[in-house]
């Protein structure tokens, strides 16, 4: 069952300029940055009241969030994060009404929560990560 916002991911073709930005023009605060080695990206959260922004910027250019930063220089929204009390549960209950899921459902962030990507084609044309928080 999907429960809340997690949040919403933007590519940024350089982390550091993003959060200099955010914070000379927005006040919002970025915290450290995180290296994702298996997705190639590092990342950085601005924590907001009831859910984050994620920023990623590429490691690698052959990577999928590589390939984002080429097809959209200036970086954009990649993906938005949606709560749910169960990936399993959630990814049965929405493949059972025609939804496709990429990838299997064994995948975590680098929080170890476990997450899952419904197909943009299957979620107005977005592409949505369901992660999961038990409370
Ligand atoms: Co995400």
């Amino acid at each position: 069952m999907i429960t809340g916002l997690s949040h919403v991911s933007i590519v940024v073709p350089n982390l550091e300029e993003a959060a200099r930005e955010l914070e000379k023009k927005y006040g919002l605060k970025v915290g450290p940055a995180q290296i994702n080695e298996q997705q190639g990206v590092r990342m950085a959260y601005v924590e907001l009241a009831n859910a984050k922004i994620e920023l990623m910027e590429p490691l690698r250019a052959d990577s999928p969030v590589g390939k984002f930063l080429q097809r959209n220089p200036h970086g954009g929204i990649h993906h938005l994060s949606l709560r749910v009390d169960s990936v399993q549960a959630t990814v049965a209950a929405i493949e059972h009404k025609g939804a496709r899921v990429l990838g299997d459902a064994t995948q975590k962030n680098v929080h170890g929560a476990r997450i899952a990507f419904v197909h943009p084609h299957d979620f107005l044309g977005a592409l949505v990560e369901l992660e999961e928080h038990q409370n």
